[in-house]
């Protein structure tokens, strides 16, 4: 196909065609305004937030790739930055304003600059207005439901030579076979499922990610099989809720039965997950993980909060007692398992007596690791309409006492594997001393040791020989 043609041709009406043809049609206007500069185009994308939005990201920039950006992470120089944004505290939608004020700066001074924004937060209306209003700099607005039509979005800006907004509020279908583009040649996160049906009454969550969606697991497995193929060890299954993994499907199909699916692919050698919701966690899924060679000991089970008022109250559907339950039926089935957990302070109505339920269970569980939250009023959602919002200085001193707590156990938790011979995944050389490499155990803890790049990648190992806390030093085993 010549340009011309390509210019006049109709684009195909069906996926993932529609998205080649637009890449192509990108693709040129990338070539053209490079041939004009005389350099290739550079693009950056920041990420925000959780792992499926740098999942996200990675589908970007393979699409990126394919249009003809090269890498360049200094936004400063990058002729086209993109912002992947998190709405799910309000700090997160703070930092965007903050460094967009920034890119405006730099925008002056080099206004064929083109800036994109897109993940959750565009999901609001309110921010999408506000953008309109007062960051006209802005070029392209797209949302979380669309990201798929990336390279279709980049075109009709391109077309248009003005701020082009795209959001919508349900997704239409799962687009699968397109680029992307992975940050690790050895591991990689696999969507499993999109949205959340849980409206747990604090969480923005299902309102700007939409209703739970599963891939069909065919689709999944040979995802997993083709990135085996290309050398990952460890693939990252990613859901908001992958416990009820499956039940949408034409064949409805158990995340345990996934998990066996995963199980069997040959090369594979490191199965993770996230996140999981304690009310959906099954015996079958225990009973998966505890037979499991290749799932990893490491569940992240977030709790919220350890009163059963409080729970009721954010409409998570387990009490206390239920929760501590789970982990003893986790712990007798997989006894090293490690456990780590999400907790929000300061929930409307929530009272000392409940907050040291929550720190009773932190003594009762001993998570290995806890990101604990302050409450964070989301529009839209119920909690923000309660009563008794709690005062910030009394969410502030608990926030402190708690992260106290949480920081003294998982540093004796984290030393309870000195002395022993652990199986890491090298992931990097250690930036700050190049005679060292960086690597993973199972259960996700870091491990320092001398070794060389040649090792990235490899599962080996590791003497751990002392506890520093929060990470391991150690030395190879032969
Ligand atoms: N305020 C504070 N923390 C929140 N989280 C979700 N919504 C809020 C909110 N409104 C936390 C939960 C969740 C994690 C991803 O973010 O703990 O598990
Ligand atoms: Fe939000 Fe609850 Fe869904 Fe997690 S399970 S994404 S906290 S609504």
């Amino acid at each position: 196909m010549t340009l011309e043609q390509r210019f006049v041709t109709e684009p195909p009406v069906s996926e993932p065609d529609r998205q080649h043809f637009y890449i192509a049609r990108a693709g040129e206007y990338v070539r053209e305004e490079s041939n004009r500069l005389g350099r290739v185009l550079s693009a950056t994308i920041t990420t925000f937030g959780c792992q499926m939005n740098a999942r996200d990201s990675e589908k970007l920039a393979g699409i990126l790739r394919q249009i003809g950006f090269v890498d360049e992470p200094d936004e400063e120089k990058a002729d086209f930055v993109i912002f992947n944004t998190c709405t799910v505290r309000e700090n997160a939608n703070m930092r965007v304003y903050g460094r967009l004020g920034q890119l405006n700066h730099i925008k002056r001074k080099q206004p064929h600059k083109m800036i994109a924004l897109c993940g959750c937060m565009m999901q609001e209306p309110e921010v999408v207005e506000k953008l309109q209003k007062s960051y006209r700099f802005v070029d392209l607005i797209f949302g979380t439901h669309n990201i798929y039509k990336f390279a279709e979005l980049f075109v009709k800006c391109k077309e248009a030579g003005r701020m082009t907004v795209d959001v919508w509020d349900e997704a239409d279908k799962i687009v699968e076979e397109l680029p992307n583009e992975r940050k690790y040649p050895f591991k990689s996160g696999v969507n499993i499922m999109f949205g959340c049906n849980n409206f747990c009454s604090y969480c923005i969550v299902p309102y700007v990610r939409g209703r739970e969606r599963s891939r069909n697991p065919r689709d999944i497995l040979h995802e997993i099989e083709r990135l085996v193929g290309d050398g990952v060890v460890e693939v990252m299954l990613l859901g908001q809720n992958v416990n009820s993994y499956g039940k949408t499907l034409d064949v409805p199909m158990s995340f345990a039965e996934l998990l066996r699916e995963v199980e069997k692919i040959e090369g594979l050698r490191r199965i993770r997950f996230m996140t999981s919701h304690p009310k959906d966690l099954s015996d079958d899924l225990i009973a998966v993980m505890a037979d499991s060679k290749k799932i990893c000991p490491h569940l992240h089970l977030p709790i919220q909060s350890g009163s059963t008022r409080i729970l009721q109250k954010m409409n998570r559907r387990y009490t206390k007692e239920q929760y501590l339950d789970l982990v003893k039926r986790l712990r007798d089935a997989i006894p090293d398992i490690s456990l780590t957990t999400d907790i929000i302070v300061g929930f409307p109505g929530e009272t000392e007596e409940d907050f040291l339920e929550t720190m009773d269970v932190v003594e009762k569980v001993r998570y290995d690791s806890a990101f604990t939250f302050q409450y964070s009023k989301r529009s839209k959602t119920p909690a923000a309409m309660m009563e008794n919002q709690v005062e910030a200085a009394v969410v502030k001193d608990r926030f402190d006492r708690l992260l106290a707590r949480v920081q003294e156990i998982s540093a004796q938790a984290c030393g309870r594997y000195e002395g022993k011979i652990k199986d890491v995944l090298v992931e990097t050389v250690n930036d700050h001393d190049q005679s060292l490499v960086t690597g993973r155990m199972d259960n996700n803890l870091l491990v320092h040791f001398p070794g060389n790049e040649t090792l990235v990648g490899k599962i080996v190992p590791v003497k751990l020989e002392e506890c520093k806390g929060f990470y391991y030093m150690g030395n190879q085993e032969s």
